[in-house]
């Protein structure tokens, strides 16, 4: 089976949040089951070039009026053959995302991909999308299909990973864009814009998202994000498959990041990891005293609003806290006050510090909080309990599914979570794990639970794999 995988973010290249994860680590597994996965992503100014191969191809694209030949390099960096697409006027930026023509750059990439494996006669029996950017290339399929033999055997899959990104602009740039014919540009109308998560919805054979407590939340009006009216009528093709970790890349055992490896046979290495921890942000090497952390992006999406007003509730408890974050300037500015208030207790940084910090803070940390107003799937918490960092998080998504509470008398569960988005339910829960903490024998087995947990690769892989034979109708 021939699976193009399509992203905007792929570790080890180019990274902002989870889905970079996710697609450095699944083509990799899709190999590993036998098929034959191949993944497609922009090459950006941000790309390390010392990952490419020698060999690039040039490949005709015909985009806006023109064919124009483009230079693409290969890579194996991703345990899977990747192809990143050089065009520098869209490509080569400051940012990942967050351009005024972010659609004309990814609807480019859409059909640059789509151009590649025609040109490498590399006949695709899925071709794999992600998020708002894979909705060009998925409803262009379906209309190469009608008119295109190299493509009409191949079927798509849409994988949601954040419905609050919906990738809208200005319709009027459908027509130039070839989405001009009446059905597709129906399919990208939303409330009097374009939307390309809403064509990718419509248009792909079937839709996956990355916990199976999502894909029910995105049907409700709640959750739906205006959307929940389309998957609720596609629900018939819509499957949650929870997110796996790459143990490969995450792993106390084999971290090169770390400053002592450390295992569920043997924790000793994670105390020189605190020690490690607490120097690198300066804070006093008091290893008795509890370290909650946090990593994310800094949006609404991940709960900084429960925890702003308890700033002072948090440190009254008499934990170390450790924030890394990058994005809206309101939470940047807020940590950094609550740093410069508690700069014994409160270690900051601000800003992407790519794979090392993130990895030295799930080591050394014991909590690790996710209060998220809503999750798709969340990675750091699956992260966290490998690394017997135990997580605290907001009952909703994937968290919901991934981390069980802990019950004392029978000896169950992995972490704390909560269920109401208001910030007292959340301190509630931060002083139940810090009584926990305080009874060594409890922690050991919360910790040991979480650490024993397999959410590996390749079970998971195996469950796309179905997905794809199903829709292929196999
Ligand atoms: P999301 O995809 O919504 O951002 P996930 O929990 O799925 O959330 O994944 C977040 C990923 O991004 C993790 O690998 C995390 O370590 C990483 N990450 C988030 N923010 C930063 C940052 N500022 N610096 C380094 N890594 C980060
Ligand atoms: C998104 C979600 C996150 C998920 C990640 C990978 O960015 O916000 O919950 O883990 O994608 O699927």
């Amino acid at each position: 089976m021939r699976i193009a995988f399509l992203s905007s973010e792929v570790v080890p290249f180019a990274k902002t949040g989870g889905l970079a994860d996710v697609a450095g680590a699944l083509p990799k597994a899709l190999r590993k089951h036998n098929a034959d996965a191949l993944v497609i992503l922009p090459l950006y100014q941000q790309v390390d070039r010392n990952l490419l191969s020698d060999t690039v191809i040039e490949v005709p694209i015909d985009w806006r009026g023109h064919t124009r030949l483009t230079r693409v390099f290969q890579s194996d960096a991703a345990g899977a053959p990747a192809y990143l697409i050089d065009a520098p006027q869209y490509f080569s930026r400051s940012a990942i995302y967050g351009f005024s023509d972010d659609h004309e750059r990814f609807a480019f990439l859409g059909r640059a991909a789509l151009s590649l494996v025609r040109h490498l006669d590399w006949q695709p029996d899925i071709v794999h999308t992600n998020d708002w950017p894979g909705g060009f290339p998925t409803i262009e399929l379906r209309a190469r299909r009608r008119f295109d033999p190299f493509f009409e055997k191949t079927r798509s899959i849409f994988s949601i990973h954040n419905l609050a990104y919906q990738g809208r602009f200005d319709p009027a740039d459908l027509w130039w864009m070839g989405f001009d014919d009446y059905r597709d540009k129906n399919d990208f109308l939303l409330e009097g814009t374009a939307s390309a998560l809403k064509a990718g919805l419509l248009s792909a054979d079937a839709l996956s998202t990355v916990s199976r407590r999502y894909a029910y939340e995105i049907q409700t009006p709640e959750q739906g994000n205006g959307l929940d009216w389309l998957l609720r009528q596609r629900r018939d093709r819509l499957l949650g498959i929870t997110n796996g970790v790459d143990y490969d890349l995450w792993n106390p055992e084999t971290d090169p990041y770390i400053a002592a490896p450390f295992s569920a046979a043997d924790l000793t290495g994670k105390q020189e990891c605190k020690l490690d921890l607490l120097r690198r942000f300066g804070l006093p090497e008091e290893l008795n005293r509890p370290i909650i952390a946090i990593i994310s992006r800094l949006v609404a999406q991940k709960g900084y609003d429960l925890i702003k007003p308890l700033a002072r509730g948090i440190l009254d408890t008499g934990c170390f806290f450790i924030a890394l974050g990058a994005g809206a300037k309101e939470y940047e500015d807020f940590l950094q006050s609550w740093h410069d208030a508690a700069p014994h207790r409160v270690g900051v940084y601000k800003g992407y510090a790519g794979e090392p910090l993130a990895h030295q803070i799930e080591a050394g940390a014991d909590m690790f909080l996710m209060p998220s107003q809503y999750e798709p799937c969340g990675l750091n918490q699956m992260y966290s309990m490998r690394y017997g960092t135990v997580p605290i998080v907001r009952a909703t998504g994937g968290l919901d599914d991934t981390v069980e509470n802990f019950d004392e008398r029978r000896g169950t569960g992995n972490g704390f979570k909560f269920r109401e988005y208001v910030p007292g339910a959340l301190l509630e829960k931060i002083r139940e794990a810090l009584y926990f903490y305080a009874r060594p024998e409890a922690w050991r087995a919360i910790q040991l639970n979480g650490m024993m947990m397999d959410n590996s690769w390749p079970t998971v892989a195996q469950k796309y794999i179905d997905l794809y034979l199903r829709v292929l109708g196999l």
